[in-house]
């Protein structure tokens, strides 16, 4: 392990601009960037795939625990603007994870005891090394309670369904801004009331809000953090 790199943990609700942030602070250092959430979100689709969905926000549980042994997941080298493609099973399901149908049953996948242990050890092989950019909602208190940076980013819930719903946009997606508000809501919903590891800010965690705030601005907030953290 290089002494010199350290592990940043960002949390926070969804669609804050976390991976952004993320990708661009790994970067900026030579750090590996990881989205967790691409992780979950991965396990929710082959659910989907795999007839483990009955209905909105319904679950066949015992049909996503019993596909886990199926399930590899796998990162592909950052790209020149930092991006990852996020392998299922070989497959690149980079834009597929991000539609609204996997959104709407997310949470509810994320939930399961199972699910989380599955992957949470699998982020902290990814992360053994340090040198990592890691974000999520249970990076600072449950991946990695040690990690030596950890933010807490929050924004305007209206600011957030705006983002996202210029990221669908860009995609092509025609999801409304009423349907894109609902799913943000429900999910922070489930993401901070579920029994396991749910969203919460870890004590130690500095809270970033960027409601008002440029990426680059963030960027530099955080360099400042990282530096502080790093120099002796
Ligand atoms: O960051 P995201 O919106 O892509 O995350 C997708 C879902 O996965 C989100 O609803 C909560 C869940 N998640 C989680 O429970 N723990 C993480 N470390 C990352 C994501």
């Amino acid at each position: 392990q290089n002494a010199s790199k350290i592990t940043i943990a960002i949390d926070g609700y969804s669609s804050c601009g976390k991976s952004t942030l993320a990708k661009a602070l790994a970067q900026k250092m030579n750090y590996t960037f990881i989205d967790s959430g691409a992780m979950y979100r991965c396990v929710a689709l082959f659910g989907i795939r795999n007839g483990c969905v009955l209905g909105a926000h319904k679950l066949n549980l015992s049909c996503v625990v019993s596909s886990l042994p199926q399930i590899n997941i796998q990162f592909g080298e950052a790209d020149e603007k930092g991006n990852r493609a996020v392998l299922l099973n070989q497959e690149d399901v980079s834009d597929e994870i991000r539609q609204l149908e996997v959104a709407n049953i997310v949470s509810e996948v994320a939930a399961i005891e199972e699910v989380r242990s599955f992957l949470v050890k699998q982020q902290q092989e990814l992360g053994s090394k340090g040198g990592v950019v890691m974000d999520g909602r249970d990076i600072g208190t449950v991946v990695f309670p040690n990690a030596q940076l950890k933010l807490f980013v929050t924004a305007k819930p209206e600011i957030r369904a705006q983002r996202r719903f210029l990221e669908l946009q860009a995609k092509g997606e025609t999801n409304s801004m009423e349907e894109i508000l609902q799913n943000l809501k429900h999910r922070d919903r489930i993401d901070s009331t579920r029994a396991i590891s749910p969203l919460t800010q870890a004590k130690d965690a500095q809270v970033l809000d960027n409601s008002e705030m440029s990426e680059l601005e963030q960027l530099e907030f955080v360099l400042n953090l990282v530096k502080n953290k790093t120099t002796i």
